[in-house]
């Protein structure tokens, strides 16, 4: 089995970012010098994707002339430093528009038509996970999938207690190698009380075509959405085949859905950035030092008065 298509949801309204998502998707927030969700396509498509179809809606326009290649300036424009952001002639941008936004579960199912007979990687289009290999969590996960001939297979990352009420909760069962431990269970923000573990869903998922049938039959779950999370537990629980392939040690997911992971993880990306990192680390530096005793120097103040 080769797996060749993505379903991008990227159609959230951004509330807790408001107002800077008031006209524009959070999608595009910068992470280092590219937006959030080239920084996904470009994940998926190290992991072997040809074919990704992106879930829009109100205030998404940015994101399609984002992937155009024919819109934007040219390389003589910016002084050579740009070129086409992908090979066009192999990977294919699609868009479908989720109308009014009912949650994740209506969003992935927006991608039944597209996605056929296949299995196809779902990758949230507001976070990216990072790690020394490109892409190597999903490419981990694509493999386990095919050798484990699973139906369902998420990547999870460890999570304090208290955050267990922000994520998706897996049930771990045996440990399958291949880097991978079945999964028994999962349950949509179950808190600490209820949570089977710490092990949290991390943006990306693969599925065989059967989740679309538990996605139509969804009924609102937390928050009153149509929850993905609700699809997979009921799949489990009919006998589908299900892993979870955790992140490594030197792997993180970064994720722009409110303020303060945003600035995490811009402030991650731009320290780390091979061009702009070293002089941006110096600054970091100073000015923490600067706002800890304003008598060290103001590093955004001339050295030499
Ligand atoms: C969604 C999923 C949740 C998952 C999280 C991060 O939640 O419903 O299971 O853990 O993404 O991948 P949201 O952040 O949209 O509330």
């Amino acid at each position: 089995m080769q797996i060749t298509k993505a379903v991008v949801p990227a159609g959230g309204r951004g509330t807790r970012l408001y107002p800077v998502t008031k006209s524009q998707p959070k999608e595009m927030l910068p992470l280092g010098t590219k937006p959030t969700i080239q920084g996904v396509a470009e994940e998926v498509v190290a992991a072997g994707i040809s074919d990704i179809l992106i879930i829009t809606g109100d205030a998404k326009r940015a994101v399609e002339d984002h992937f155009d290649p024919g819109n934007g300036l040219s390389a003589e424009d910016v002084g050579g430093r740009t070129r086409p952001l992908f090979d066009y002639s192999r990977v294919k941008f699609y868009y479908s528009r989720q109308g009014k936004p009912r949650g994740l579960g209506d969003a992935v199912l927006c991608g039944e038509r597209f996605v056929g007979e296949e299995h196809f990687i779902v990758a949230l289009g507001d976070c990216l996970i990072t790690g020394p290999e490109p892409a190597g969590p999903l490419r981990r996960m694509v493999a386990a999938h095919i050798e484990c001939e699973a139906d369902i297979s998420i990547i999870v990352q460890q999570v304090d207690a208290e955050a267990t009420k922000r994520y998706g909760i897996v049930r771990p069962g045996a440990d399958m190698g291949a880097h991978a431990f079945a999964m028994e269970d999962i349950i949509e923000k179950p808190g600490p009380a209820r949570a089977p573990s710490r092990y949290a869903v991390a943006a990306r998922y693969i599925f065989s075509p059967a989740i679309f049938q538990y996605l139509a039959e969804l009924t609102p779950g937390v928050g009153s959405e149509m929850q993905l999370t609700d699809a997979i537990r009921q799949m489990v629980a009919d006998g589908h085949r299900a892993l979870a392939v955790p992140l490594e040690a030197s792997e993180r997911r970064l994720d722009v859905g409110n303020f303060t992971g945003y600035s995490k993880a811009f402030f991650r990306t731009m320290l780390t950035h091979e061009e702009y990192g070293e002089g941006l680390r110096s600054y970091a530096a100073k000015l923490l030092a600067h706002l800890r005793d304003p008598t060290n120097p103001d590093p955004d103040l001339p050295a030499d008065p």
